[in-house]
Parts: C-alpha cells; structure tokens; sequence
C-alpha cells in the first residue's frame, strides 16, 4: 500500500507508541530491538494504526530509559543497526504505517561526545559554552549557581571534577545529572539538530515527537533568576519564565518548520509541552510544528463533565492554532489510565505505588470498562489520537515491582519515596503460556505479572469481547467513517452523557456514571460494553450511524 502524499495526513491519524525496549524482543537478550519491531508488522497492521511513534532507540546507558542519548543519529547495538531500522521503516511504509521518532533536544546524556569533550576542555573553553555550566556560588564555588530544581529531584546542578581532580564547575540538568541540558543559545547546537532532523527524515522518518519541547530556552542572564520549585503548571502566560515557556523557544521551532518543508509530503512534528493549554497551541502553528499533545485527559479521571470541558476547549484551541487536536490516555510517563480509572477518584497515584498496589483496592474490571468507553469516545473525536502500546489489550499498571528492580531515577533521586514510571513499561505479554509470555526467548528487563496472561495477545485475539479486537474493531470503522473535522453536541450540557455527532450521520454516545439510557433509532456499529436490554448502561460508549 504506498503511502498518500497528502500534507494533512496527520491531522486525523491515530499514532501507537511503541517504547522499544519493552515491545518485542527477536535476540533474546531481554531488551525489545528494532528487528522485534519489524518481526510484529503484521500485528500493527491488522491493528490499523496510521503510524508508529518510537520513544529513543538511540545509543544508551538507560539512566532515563533512554532519554539520556549519547548519539543522535545511531541505533543502540543493543537494539539493532542502522540497517535494520532502514528495513523497518520500509516494511512498516509497505503496509502504509508512517513512523516517527523522539527527538530529545533538550539535554543528550552524559556519555555523548560534546560533553565528554566538555568535561575534558576545561572552564571558558569552546566546548563547555553548548552546555550550561557556570561557576558555583560560596566562597569555593561549594554552592549551586541557583536555585532550579530538576524534575527528578533535587537540585537542576551538578558539581564536576576538573581534569586536575579539584572540584569545579556546575552544569544544569533540568532531568537527572546523566541528562545534561544543551545551552540553545549555542548555533552549533541548532546546526546539529537540524542535521539529526534530515539524517532521520532522508532516511524516510514522517514525523517527530519533540520531547520537553518547551524547555530548550532558559533564562540565562547573570544574576540567574530565582526559581526554586515546580508546581502544577510551571509557566505562566507570560511567556518570561525562568525555565519554560520562554518566547523565545519558537524561533527554534520556525526555524525546523524550514527544515520538515523540504521534504514532500513535509515531515510532521509534536510537541511535548508541559503548559498551559493556550500556550501549548503556540507550538502547534503551521509555521512551527503542527501539533502539540493535548495531556488533559491525561491527567483527568472518568467524568462526564471533566471531559466535556477538556473536549469543548480544545477543539476550538486547536482550530483557532490551525492544527487538529490531540487525544493521550496513556503514555510511558503515566499511570495506565484502565488503572486510573480503576482507583478511586483521587487516589494519590505514588502512593498507592509505594503500597505494591494494595492500598486503595483496584477495581480491576471497572477501570477496564472505563478504558474502553474512553478510549472509544476519543477515537470518535476530530484530530489524532496517540495511543501507548499495551492499552490496546487492557493491560492495568504493574504496581509491585520490587524495589531492587525499578529502574526509573526518580526512585533513587526522591530517595526510594517515588516508584516512578516503571509499571506502565514492563515487556507485553504476546503469549499466554510462552517463556517471558512470548516477549523474549531470553528474559525481561522489567519483571512480568502473572496476571499478564489473561492479556496476551494470543488470549485476546481468540476472544470476539476483547480489548483487542475492541481496538480493531474501532479503528477499522474509523477509517470508513471519518471525513472532515466537525463536531455538534447533543442534548444535556451537564449530565452523564456526551452525545456528538461528526457531520456524516456518525454519532458517539457514551454514558459515563449515570442509569442506562434508550439509544435513538439507528444502527449500532460498535460499543465498548454490551448493551443492556439495548440499553446503554454506565462506562459503556456507542458508536451509531443515524439517518439525518
Ligand atoms: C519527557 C519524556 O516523556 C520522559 O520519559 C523523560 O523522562 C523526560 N522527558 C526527559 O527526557
């Protein structure tokens, strides 16, 4: 199936996010590869998403699951070649799935070669000016040069040892100390990302997700500004923060617009922006990246009124940008949204984490039930869904993962008080009763459940309810449905039910908490839940086709 050559292709697509290490494993080291990914086309394909999003696959020493990344425009030996990615992206075009990758500009890890040249060069060098390092406050530099915090705790600075052994310079990190943050002031800075942007889309990459994509700009002018805690939203509106969200940051993006024009259709980008909604959009401008993450849902719980909001809200945000907007329930840096929505409302996430998941108790089925209804509402919305690998079987957050196996740093940096993002990262099950449930012939890098049997893929294919036929059910449907990009709203603005239709005789209805409902006369084309008496019962979303 060759690809369209339609510009707009992404503005309605619905992406799946792969995190590599913990897809499919073909060597049998224990750590998903690029050939695993290549092996489950098949899989992606009768699942039928429009296109792949790989979080890094880049050479690693995995201090943040590979965030951290020595070389941009490698593959990790213990994931694959060049070469193997080549025949991956080409197998995955063949079957018409367009691929991303993460690009991390923020900071690279601690082991790639500018910094070690940094650490090397010495105060005042070149090499130290395409990071962040300032000289420490005290009498002997013994403090930070401010008060930034990183957002894996403590300090955003790290002290390093010169090359004659004595103490010396700070360098900032706004991650942990193995992520230094580059200085976006440095041209050579912007030169090779713009580079790394080619080497990939020349290679035939369609799209880009660009991590903490409003953090490159800080404000760097002597006296370092205060800045001592995150809260919810860093930024404000202004647009003159200390470290986010600073005007400046979409020069940068305009700049990469330049670089995604050259090619035909233009490679595509988006945003992870951690701001305010309004701000976000800014990212999402045709003259900059497209499209931005929209993470409300992310953090929101199964409501009725919650999600009317958030939907209404961005709708209109995204068309007023030029963009479409975004839909995320799950991603690797979140608590899996069937357990989200499993827990009861509030439930402080971290800490139930650090009970093992016994404390509160998990409604198991509940929260798979909600997930659907969920996630068949989104899938019935304008603009892209981008959903994360194991959501499409049910799969619940791992939450007893031994302490001595976490491997996320925020366990270590909160001092063993913050389990982290480990659970929603652990290898999925592809078969039931296979060594390591089918994922790898040699081992897991994070433990496997037990329970993770009941959701192998060869359980679910098998079974007509499944969450996994639910999603190809969906998806199928979805291509034949969707046409432009229109939404109107029926009946009640603040009862348990949303009910919108797009314009072609579609209509999404879903009931969230409230009694069963009479459906409008029409045809049922897929529903998250069985009917009741055909009735729509709680947690349950519809999709119809009703004669205008
Ligand atoms: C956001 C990524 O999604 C997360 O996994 C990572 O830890 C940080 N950015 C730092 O790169």
């Amino acid at each position: 199936m060759a690809l369209s050559k339609d510009k707009n292709w992404w503005r309605q697509a619905v992406i799946y996010q792969i995190y590599p290490r913990s897809f499919f494993d073909v060597n049998g080291d224990g750590l998903g590869d690029i050939a695993g990914i290549t092996s489950k086309i098949d899989y992606l394909r009768q699942l039928g998403v429009d296109a792949v999003w790989l979080s890094p696959f880049y050479p690693s020493a995995l201090a943040d699951g590979g965030y951290d990344v020595d070389d941009y425009r490698d593959v990790d030996p213990k994931l694959g070649t060049l070469e193997q990615f080549d025949v991956m992206v080409a197998g995955l075009h063949d079957v018409g799935i367009r691929v991303f990758v993460d690009i991390v500009p923020n900071h690279s890890s601690d082991r790639h070669e500018w910094f070690q040249a940094a650490l090397k060069a010495g105060p005042g060098s070149p090499e130290r000016e395409r990071y962040i390092f300032r000289d420490g406050k005290g009498e002997n530099g013994e403090l930070p040069p401010s008060d930034w915090p990183s957002h894996f705790a403590p300090s955003a600075w790290t002290r390093i040892t010169e090359a004659d052994g004595k103490p010396g310079q700070w360098y900032c990190h706004l991650f942990a100390p193995e992520q230094p943050d580059f200085n976006w002031d440095h041209p050579e800075v912007h030169e090779d990302f713009k580079k790394t942007l080619r080497f990939w889309a020349d290679r035939g990459v369609d799209g880009f997700r660009i991590d903490v994509a409003h953090a490159l700009k800080k404000d760097m002018s002597e006296p370092l500004r205060s800045f001592p805690k995150f809260t919810d939203f860093d930024n404000s509106l202004s647009g003159d923060d200390v470290l986010f969200d600073r005007n400046e940051v979409h020069e940068i993006y305009r700049e990469w617009r330049k670089v995604f024009d050259e090619y035909d259709p233009p490679r595509v980008a988006v945003a992870e922006a951690y701001v305010r909604a309004e701000r976000r959009v800014l990212y999402a401008r045709p003259d900059e990246l497209g499209q931005a993450f929209n993470f409300d849902l992310l953090s929101s719980y199964f409501d009725a009124g919650d999600f009317r909001k958030i939907i209404q809200f961005n709708v209109s945000l995204a068309a007023g940008a030029g963009s479409s907007s975004t839909w995320v329930l799950s991603n690797h840096d979140k608590v899996r949204h069937a357990t989200r929505y499993g827990l009861p409302r509030n439930t402080d996430e971290n800490a139930w984490l650090l009970t093992d998941g016994k404390t509160p108790v998990l409604d198991v089925e509940l929260g798979i039930r909600r997930a659907r209804a969920a996630t068949l509402l989104i899938l019935g919305l304008p603009g892209s869904t981008y959903f994360y690998q194991g959501e499409e079987l049910g799969l619940h957050e791992v939450a007893d993962i031994p302490a001595d196996q976490i491997q996320d740093p925020q366990w270590v940096r909160n001092l063993f008080k913050m389990k982290g993002r480990d659970g929603c990262r652990v290898p999925l099950p592809w078969e039931a009763h296979a060594a390591h449930f089918g994922f790898s012939s040699g081992g897991s890098h994070l433990p496997q459940p037990a329970w993770f049997a009941n959701y192998a893929v060869d359980v679910e294919e098998t079974d007509p309810d499944s969450t996994l036929n639910l999603y190809r059910r969906a998806l199928t449907l979805r291509k034949a449905l969707i046409s432009g990009e229109e939404l109107t709203w029926h009946g009640d603005a603040h009862g348990e039910i949303l009910h919108f239709d797009r314009g072609n005789g579609w209509h999404v209805i879903a009931n969230f908490n409230g009694d069963p409902i009479e459906l409008p006369d029409g045809d049922v084309l897929v529903s998250s839940s069985p009917l009741v008496d055909n009735k729509l019962p709680s947690a349950t979303t519809v999709w119809m086709k009703i004669a205008n």
